[in-house]
């Protein structure tokens, strides 16, 4: 949560830390501020709301400052309010400070600093990382800092500046995510890639624990006091990619990147000659999955529904048992691991607080880790004991789209490969799906082509001041039923819930009337005899019925009120696609209702607290 920039070199501050700013506006928007620091003295500028107040704000500013640090806010610990946004400063605005994640201990300390006669001005717990500093035995920023962090506990990135050293920032890392971006007479600072792509492709990304002092000339990494070595990565990120390219929103970008982050998924690691998956990536060739005996698939949010459907593909092509645990479930059970177990952990971001503490809950029980994971350098690409890598590519939007489908590829892919090592797929039937995953692309460039006729029927349901919907699925659908429902939920505000099919007779029936709309997930698939009953059981009760179906199966395209035909696929590979038209819905209703579809209420795209 919360984006943070940094800055120091030979330009002008301010405009490289509001552009900074601007690309992290997913990672959280209630409030932004900036911290330029001047000889002697620190100058703040702060705002309540989205970044664009900050930016009026800051029209006038001497832009002659060269060292700076920015914020743009999810708040964890008080209200989105100017006093609360960050920077924070100490009782003599000698030292500001920028944070992103949690101080646990925030309360005790900042009692403790009261006492010591320390005047505080918010209610955040960022601010007592400032008073802190300003008791530091040493002033000198990389021992302040260190001497402070040592004092706190949580889950934190810092970014700190003085104004007793205007060329310095000191950066330290412990739990959310940073990455130092390398210039010439320049660096740079921020919670995450794109704020660097204009500026810079050379990277380090910060490891837990670890401080970083940055200068104009270069950086300094230590942990525990010690120095490390620098690992420097060059990105590999199109110019383009944290654009919106045209598009009026990164979320209808990604809807329609899908294909392509199919493609690339898909890239390299089909061999239909020989019916196989080469899957080459870290540490994956260490898992033997003839002596895989259970998988524990954990994740959360949209994550959490792919593991749902690789249960199914994983279950149903390699014949190994997965449970599913939500991460933050998971990190707090007891869960029994035994001999065999290997857990999955999906993430898109890497960096997602619940799945990272379940993955560390794993590996503390000895058990091997494969992550289903999108950004590079991310903590669950170095803390996984094999990685899958999607490459998807930068995902923006709040609101997951193609990070999801690229995580039912690989899903299904790693399900192809088990089968096959296990012998419980043949080649006939793995080379079936294999051309069935080489088709993905162009039967979601297809489905893709249905975007107008969703749109149309996405505005006609916000007239109808819907206030709740139903997305029922079965089957390798029964997830993403649930995908539909969080998708409409998180952009649009209104509630939607998603359900199993077959269990609607047990209780939620009796929700269905005209005024309910019930989103069924019905392809043809072995259970679209029983889906096509639960369909009549709504309809016969008068529901309001949209149908996401197979191309031609006009026998439910006449009992929907309205029907979104997909491509004929072989059932594992279907929910890849008939997600396309619950995305588009989804997207078309939160425009017409007028939501901030990027940037939707009281959420960020990286949840990196727990
Ligand atoms: C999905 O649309 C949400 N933005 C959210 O549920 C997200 O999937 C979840 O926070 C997990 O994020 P991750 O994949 O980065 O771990």
């Amino acid at each position: 949560m919360c984006g943070i920039v940094a800055y120091v070199g030979y330009r002008p501050a301010l405009p490289v830390l509001l552009a900074g700013l601007r690309r992290l506006e997913y990672r959280g928007y209630d409030s932004a501020g900036v911290a330029l620091v001047r000889p002697g003295w620190i100058e703040r500028h702060r705002v309540a709301g989205p970044l664009d107040g900050l930016v009026r704000a800051t029209r006038r500013v001497d832009a002659s400052a060269t060292t700076g640090i920015g914020h743009t806010r999810w708040a964890t610990h008080g209200a989105p309010t100017v006093e609360n946004a960050h920077p924070h400063i100490d009782c003599h605005g000698t030292w500001a400070v920028l944070h992103t994640g949690i101080i646990e201990t925030h309360e005790a300390l900042r009692a403790r600093l009261r006492r010591r006669g320390h005047r505080f001005r918010s209610q955040t717990d960022t601010e007592v990382i400032a008073h802190l500093l300003e008791d530091a035995p040493s002033q000198d920023p990389p021992k302040a800092v260190a001497w402070a962090t040592a004092r706190l506990e949580g889950s934190f990135s810092l970014e700190i500046v003085s104004a007793r050293d205007p060329g310095r920032v000191v950066a330290v890392r412990l739990g959310s995510p940073l990455v130092v971006g390398l210039g010439v007479g320049e660096q740079f600072i921020a919670s995450d890639v794109p704020a660097l792509l204009p500026f810079t492709r050379r990277v380090v990304y910060l490891e837990d624990a670890e401080q970083c002092e940055v200068t104009a000339d270069g950086i300094r990494l230590e942990r525990a006091g010690r120095r490390r070595r620098m690992r420097i990565e060059t990105l590999r990120v199109g110019e383009t990619e944290a654009e919106r390219s045209g598009y009026p929103h990164f979320m209808l970008k990604e809807i329609h990147e899908q294909p392509e982050a199919v493609a690339a998924a898909l890239q390299g690691r089909i061999d239909l000659a020989r019916a196989q998956v080469r899957l080459t990536e870290k540490g994956y060739g260490r898992i033997d999955p003839r002596r895989v005996r259970r998988v524990v698939a954990i994740g959360c949010g949209t994550a959490l529904h792919a593991a749902l459907v690789a249960k199914r593909s994983i279950e149903g092509l390699a014949r190994v048992p997965v449970d599913v645990v939500a991460a933050s479930e998971f990190r707090y059970g007891e869960p029994v691991l035994g001999p065999g177990t290997v857990v999955l952990a999906i993430s898109q971001s890497g960096e997602t607080a619940d799945t990272l503490a379940g993955v560390r809950l794993a590996r503390a029980s000895r058990r091997p880790v494969l992550a289903i994971v999108n950004v590079p350098g991310s903590a669950l690409t170095r803390e996984a004991d094999a990685v899958l890598p999607m490459r998807a590519g930068l995902e923006i939007g709040v609101a997951s789209t193609k990070a999801y489908t690229s995580q039912l590829v690989m899903a299904l892919l790693l399900a192809l490969d088990w089968g096959r090592q296990r012998g419980t797929l043949s080649p006939s039937a793995a080379r079936a799906l294999l051309k069935g995953l080489v088709s993905l692309p162009g039967a979601l460039r297809r489905t893709l082509g249905l975007s107008g006729t969703i749109r149309r029927a996405a505005q006609r349901f916000a007239k109808g001041h819907h206030g709740n919907f139903m997305f029922v699925g079965r089957g390798y659908n029964f997830a993403t039923a649930f995908e539909g429902a969080l998708k409409l939920k998180e952009i649009t505000y209104r509630h939607a819930e998603g359900y199993g099919a077959g269990e609607m007779k047990h209780g939620p029936l009796a929700l269905v009337d005209a005024r309910l709309p019930v989103v069924a997930v019905a392809v043809r698939d072995t259970v679209r005899a029983k889906i096509a009953s639960n369909i009549e059981e709504i309809r016969a009760r008068g529901g309001n019925l949209l149908v996401v179906g197979t191309e031609g199966d006009h026998a439910l395209a006449r009992r929907a009120g309205v029907f979104f035909g997909i491509p004929d696929l072989p059932e594992p590979l279907t929910p890849v696609v008939a997600v396309v038209p619950l995305q588009l819905f989804a997207y078309h209703l939160a425009v017409a209702l007028g939501r901030d579809v990027d940037r939707p209420r009281n959420l960020a795209k990286s949840v990196t607290v727990e």
